[in-house]
């Protein structure tokens, strides 16, 4: 059985992007028998930017019900809330003193950070320690993530080499990044990479008047209704074309070339379509999230098996460490 784990930041609202390209994949991957997989929220990373209790809260509820929106099984697998494991920070003390301080202040993430942001607090220095030791508390095999962290997985090798050197003994498990080459990048509405620190995204959880404004507000280019089309270059096409199957595509593709059918036809038809694909799912989400007791349960069940492995971890790592 291999084990997988993977943190998603709780800073926001998982939008259409992080859903195709992150959620789904990740699910996927997850009912594999011989996988195990732990998934969890990482609050405590939040922290290092979201310095609100209320948008935290909302945040985290809000990627938990995403999770289970989309049927991850928590019987087979883990998910959880990073801070409700209180002894990744002990953990993090110890790899802090087995991390040489120039990889930190030479990672690109934190140098790019550190240029652009105006907080640049000690908690975005040491963020690959407190990621390493999320991932090696729990001997995590394989870490799915985009090509953004893997840096952060070389620094997390980096310690753990150190660490097993120094008592000559495998205390750690060595994990693997794995990067979906064929990951998709979801355009947004604007047809840039679907992002939230540009705006562009789609939130499809969203009710079903503000879900079809949004849909409204992607660019299209002026070519009046009358006029054929060219879909290759639609960012209306493109997204239907993510989550159509291959007749409607066909259909739309001949609607284009036709002429008489607008941008507007084009959008209602997305509209409808992320209504009817993602019609569980929404259902699912906004009852999770008006219910959120029955979130904590699912959470809690997820939070008492990570919490018995990383206590036993930890009392072998004290032991090690003579605390
Ligand atoms: P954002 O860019 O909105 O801040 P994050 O960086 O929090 O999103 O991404 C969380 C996960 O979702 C990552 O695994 C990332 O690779 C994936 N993801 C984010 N945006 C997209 C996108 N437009 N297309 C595909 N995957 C995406
Ligand atoms: N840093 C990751 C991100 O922003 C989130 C994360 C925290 C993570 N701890 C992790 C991912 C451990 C994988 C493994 O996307």
């Amino acid at each position: 059985m291999s084990r997988i784990l993977t943190g998603i930041t709780s800073n926001n609202i998982p939008h259409l992007g992080n859903i195709l390209g992150a959620v789904l994949p990740a699910i996927e991957l997850s009912k594999k028998s011989e996988n195990e997989s732990f998934f969890f929220i990482a609050d405590l990373h939040s922290l290092i930017s979201q310095k609100e209790a209320a948008a935290r809260i909302a945040s985290v509820n809000s990627v938990a019900a995403t999770w289970l929106a989309f049927d991850f099984d928590t019987q087979k697998n883990l998910l959880y809330r990073q801070s409700r494991i209180p002894e990744v920070c002990e953990l993090t003390w110890y790899l802090n003193c087995f991390t040489p301080y120039p990889m930190l202040a030479n990672s690109h993430s934190f140098k790019d950070k550190a240029d652009r942001l105006s907080d640049v607090n000690s908690g975005l220095f040491t963020y690959p320690v407190l990621m390493a030791a999320d991932i090696i508390m729990y001997d995590a095999e394989y870490v799915p993530v985009g090509k953004d962290q893997i840096q952060h997985l070389e620094i997390t090798r980096d310690i753990v080499s150190a660490f097993n050197n120094k008592y000559q003994k495998e205390i750690f498990v060595l994990p693997q990044v794995k990067i979906d080459e064929n990951m998709m990048t979801i355009p947004g509405t604007d047809g840039q990479k679907m992002s939230k620190s540009y705006n562009n995204y789609i939130n499809i959880f969203l009710p079903e008047k503000d879900l079809l404004k949004v849909v409204k507000t992607i660019i299209t280019d002026t070519t009046p209704l009358e006029e054929p089309k060219n879909p290759d270059t639609c960012n209306v096409f493109k997204l239907y074309s993510l989550l159509a199957d291959a007749n409607q595509i066909t259909e739309m593709r001949a609607n284009y070339a036709r002429g008489g059918y607008g941008y507007g036809h084009a959008k209602m038809a997305l509209y409808e379509l992320i209504l009817t694909k993602f019609e569980k799912p929404r259902n699912r989400y906004n009852e999770l999230m008006s219910n959120t007791d029955l979130l904590e349960k699912e959470l809690q069940v997820g939070e008492a098996k990570a919490r018995k492995i990383a206590q036993e971890k930890l009392k072998h790592v004290r032991s090690v460490l003579g605390f």
